[in-house]
Order: structure tokens, then sequence, then C-alpha cells
């Protein structure tokens, strides 16, 4: 079992405010807090910037102690403090960002600025059964559709493919919208899909060229909604929950297809999933199912810890801390910031 430091962990680069304590095992977490604003922003149907940078500044207080009280320790036993410095809204990723240096400055403790991805690729090594690296990466969130290969945790990211347009969770959240089912509509359509036909409504399979490792959700998108416009009355019951079932279908074949793909040409039958859109039923019983039937391992995090959370940022933390690495004061936070600008090295 490998040594690190306790780190204490903060994210709050969208709409999750997360507080998470890990112990130097990088595998023991302590505490695990995630303060959800899915409330304050169902009404707009989307995630107003403003308000969710406002309710940050409200709660990280709270948030911290109650993350302090859960794993029983005090400020003063903690190695190091990561927290998310992008890619994520500005406003928000600020509030993390400038707490996590008051704490690092006032407390004397390192300071590392963690890019948001990594972190979600950090997630799996907090099961018990974490990949070995070199691995493959599906990393599909709100923001991001992404196929990686990874070396090693903190180390450089070869991005293999991306979507040219939406992403997943994009692809879900919209369609979930044009659907009435309300922000974020992953969630539901996954919820509305179980045990229902998936091959009631027709969608366009998406699989151009055959090395092509490039995702592209419109076309999907845009037959969802010709499907639900012609319609002359709303989706509802069993049929709803089969045109989401199709849908689902349709987005988990794609990405599906074009993570093993990636795989067998990187020679590497390792697969890891990661992001928000990770947690979906569908996609874990497909990717799973396959890999059993191609002896390719997949690695399916939790799905606490698919979605947004701080845990996966102490974990990422963890990896380059304990090597030493620290980012100064000085951190700035950053709204764009390509995983591929990532190497070793501490973030600045
Ligand atoms: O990683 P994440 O929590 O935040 C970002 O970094 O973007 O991902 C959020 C996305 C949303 O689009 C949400 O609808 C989707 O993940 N999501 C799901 C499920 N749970 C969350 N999509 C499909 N099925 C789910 N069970
Ligand atoms: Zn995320």
């Amino acid at each position: 079992m490998s040594v690190g430091p306790r780190v204490l962990a903060i994210e709050s680069s969208c709409d999750e405010l997360a507080v998470a304590i890990l112990d130097r095992d990088g595998r023991t977490i302590l505490a695990n807090i995630v303060h959800s604003q899915v409330e304050l922003h169902a009404r707009y149907g989307g995630i107003v910037p403003e308000l969710a940078s406002r309710d940050h500044v409200r709660r990280l207080e709270p948030v911290f102690e109650r993350a302090l009280t859960t794993a029983g320790v005090g400020l003063a036993s903690i190695d190091g403090i990561a927290v998310t410095a992008g890619p994520g809204l500005i406003g928000s990723l600020l509030c993390g960002v400038e707490f996590a240096k008051g704490l690092a400055l006032g407390a004397g403790k390192p300071l590392l600025g963690v890019h948001h991805l990594e972190g979600h690729v950090a997630a799996a090594f907090l099961e018990p059964s974490a990949p070995t690296p070199p691995f493959v990466a599906l990393l599909v969130s709100g923001g991001h559709t992404s196929l990686i290969r990874v070396e090693d945790l903190g180390a450089r990211y070869e991005i293999l493919g991306a979507t040219r347009d939406d992403a997943a969770g994009e692809a879900f959240d919209k369609t979930a919208k044009l659907l009435g089912l309300g922000y974020p509509g992953g969630v539901a359509i996954d919820r509305l899909s179980q045990g229902r036909d998936a091959t009631r409504f027709h969608f366009p399979k998406m699989m151009p060229g055959k090395d092509n490792l490039d995702f592209s959700f419109s076309g999907l998108k845009t037959a969802a909604a010709k499907l639900i416009r012609e319609r002359e009355r709303p989706l509802e019951g069993d049929e709803l929950g089969d045109f989401c079932a199709s849908f689902q279908s349709a987005v988990v074949e794609n990405l599906v297809q074009k993570a093993f793909r990636a795989a067998r040409l990187q020679r590497i039958p390792r697969l890891v999933l990661a992001g928000g859109v990770a947690a979906n039923s569908a996609l874990r019983a497909r990717a799973e199912e396959k890999g059993r039937r191609e002896q390719l391992a997949v690695y399916l995090p939790s799905r606490i810890f698919c979605t947004d959370n701080a845990a996966m940022i102490a974990r990422a933390g963890w990896a380059r801390l304990g090597r030493g690495e620290s980012s100064p004061l000085s951190l700035a936070a950053r709204a764009y910031w390509p995983l591929s600008e990532l190497g070793p090295g501490a973030p600045s």
C-alpha cells in the first residue's frame, strides 16, 4: 500500500459544491459531502451561473465545516489542499479556488490546482479494483465527451477522440428538456427507460469512418426533436418510456462502439468509464456485457464518484501532492483549459 498526503479537496466548477477528505492510503474517504443546486436551477431549465456562484459563496464555509466534523479530524492533520482550478464556470471556480488559497495560506499547507477532468479519471482509483495504467478512458459528462489514452494518473493525457458538437450529457439534457422532463435530464431519461422497449423508436446510427474516434450527437438530437414535434400529443406513459429507452440506447451504442474501438486500436484491454453520464445504467450494463464478451476489463466507478464530487479531486490531488508537486498561491481559475495541456508538474 502506498502512503501519501491526507488531502482535503474542494470542487465547485459548476452547480455542485463538494468537499472531501481522503486519507493517506489514497483509498479511505473520511468525508465526501456534496451539496447539489439542482433545486435552485430547476425552474430555469438549466444552470444560471450567477446563482451558482452566489450559492457557492454561501455554502462553502458550512460544507467545509461539515466535512471536517464528518471525518473527525482538524485542519492541522490535513497534509494538502486540492481544488478544481478548471475548466468550468469561471465564477463558480473562483469561489473554490479563493477559499482553498485562504485555507492553504492560513494553515500553511501546500495547495494544488486540479483539472476537473483529471479528477473524473481519478474516480476509478477510489475503487478497490483500480485500473493498472496505461488504459483508455471514456470521459462523458455534461460538458465533455472524449476518449483519452492515460499513461498514468497525473501524467500526460493523449486525446484520441472528442465530440464535434454536443457532449453526451448535453444530448441527454436537451432531449429531456424537449420531453418536459426538467433539468438535469440524464437521470430522468435513465429512470424512465428502465424495463422499456429500446427498439420502438428509430434513431440514426452514427459511426462514420472505420478508425474514426470522434463523436457527434447533433444528428441524434435533431432526430429526437423531429420525432417529438411530429406528434399530435405529447409522449406519455409507456410510449414516453420507450422513447427514452430508444434514445438512450442510440447514445450508449455510439459511446460503447467508439470506446471499444479506441481500446482495440491502442491495443490496451482496459477501459475506464468516467464523468456524470458514466452513471447511466444502460451504458454501464452494455459496456460490462461487451467487455465480458471481448475480454476487455471495464472499470466502472461507483455512481456517486461519476457525477461531480470532491473525492475524485482529492484522489487526483493525492497523486500529484504525493510526488511533491504544488501550485503557487497565485493559482488561477481557468474557464477554458484543454486536458492535453496537462503534464507532469503542478498547474499554476
Ligand atoms: O460530470 P458531471 O456531474 O458534470 C460535468 O462535469 O458536466 O456530468 C453531468 C451530466 C449531466 O448532463 C447529466 O444529465 C448527466 O451527467 N448524467 C446522466 C446520468 N447521471 C448524470 N446521464 C445519463 N444517465 C444518468 N444516470
Ligand atoms: Zn464533471
